[in-house]
Order: C-alpha cells, then sequence, then structure tokens
C-alpha cells in the first residue's frame, strides 16, 4: 500500500500541502533507516528531524486555523497534541528499543497512518471551511 502524500489530501493552502508532503518524505526515510537497521545515532537524528518538522506543521497549521476562526479549532489541536505526544513515545522508545521491528511497525502505525487519516478527515474540513469563507484575511 503506498504511503505517500496524493492530490486527494489538497487543503488548497501550499504551505500546508508542502508541508504535509514533506512529513510523509520524513517518516518514509525515518521507517526505512530502521528497517535497515542504520545506527542508532542516524535514527535518533532522523526522529528529532521529524519531531521538529512535524512540530512546525503542527504550529503553523494552529496558527492558520486561529487567524480564520476555525470553530473546531479546539478539537483539532486535540488532535494534533495526541500525535505529539505519540512522536515523544517513539522518541523515548528509540532510545530504549530492543525490539527494532516492533518499532518500524509503530512508526508505520502511528505516525503514517494518523497522518492520512488526520489530513483526510479533519484538515479536509478546515480546507473546505477556508474555502467557503467569501475573503481571507
Ligand atoms: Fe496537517
Ligand atoms: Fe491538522
Amino acid at each position: 500500500m503506498p504511503l505517500e502524500w496524493t492530490p486527494a489530501l489538497q487543503t488548497d493552502v501550499p504551505e500546508i500541502d508542502e508541508q504535509h508532503q514533506e512529513l510523509f518524505r520524513r517518516i518514509a526515510l525515518f521507517s526505512a533507516a530502521i528497517a535497515e537497521n542504520k545506527g542508532d545515532a542516524e535514527i535518533g537524528k532522523m526522529v528529532e528531524f521529524m519531531a521538529e518538522y512535524a512540530e512546525l506543521h503542527l504550529s503553523t497549521e494552529e496558527k492558520l486555523l486561529q487567524q480564520h476562526s476555525f470553530p473546531q479549532l479546539a478539537v483539532h489541536k486535540a488532535q494534533h497534541d495526541y500525535y505529539r505526544r505519540n512522536i515523544a513515545a517513539i522518541k523515548q522508545q528509540l532510545a530504549t528499543a530492543a525490539d527494532q521491528q516492533e518499532l518500524v511497525d509503530k512508526v508505520y502505525q502511528i505516525l503514517t497512518l494518523w497522518l492520512i487519516n488526520h489530513i483526510k478527515k479533519m484538515d479536509l474540513i478546515w480546507a473546505a471551511y477556508l474555502k467557503s469563507k467569501p475573503s481571507t484575511p
């Protein structure tokens, strides 16, 4: 199953669409690094980078939604916080990982599937809301 960004996930906010695509690229690199048993230092650097990028994306999106007074911002932000917690947990588990394969599955499940699901079900809701607004600030 290709776990990639597809045009079906387009929000029509170019900055956000670019960030979503970059997130998929980073998760793929991270998963591959674990699967190929790259050194701990390299994997650690990669997850650190990914965590930073995810944070950049989530906060960019939250700022955008705040600027546009998106009515469901609190619910949306709670979903983002769930993702933040999962990334933090994976970072922690990497430090003590006994079973690397288990971690690969977790990265795949949590980070990628959640992201696709979140963009489809949640981000496309705010995207529709922004499109329906007569003017943008
Ligand atoms: Fe997003
Ligand atoms: Fe989002």
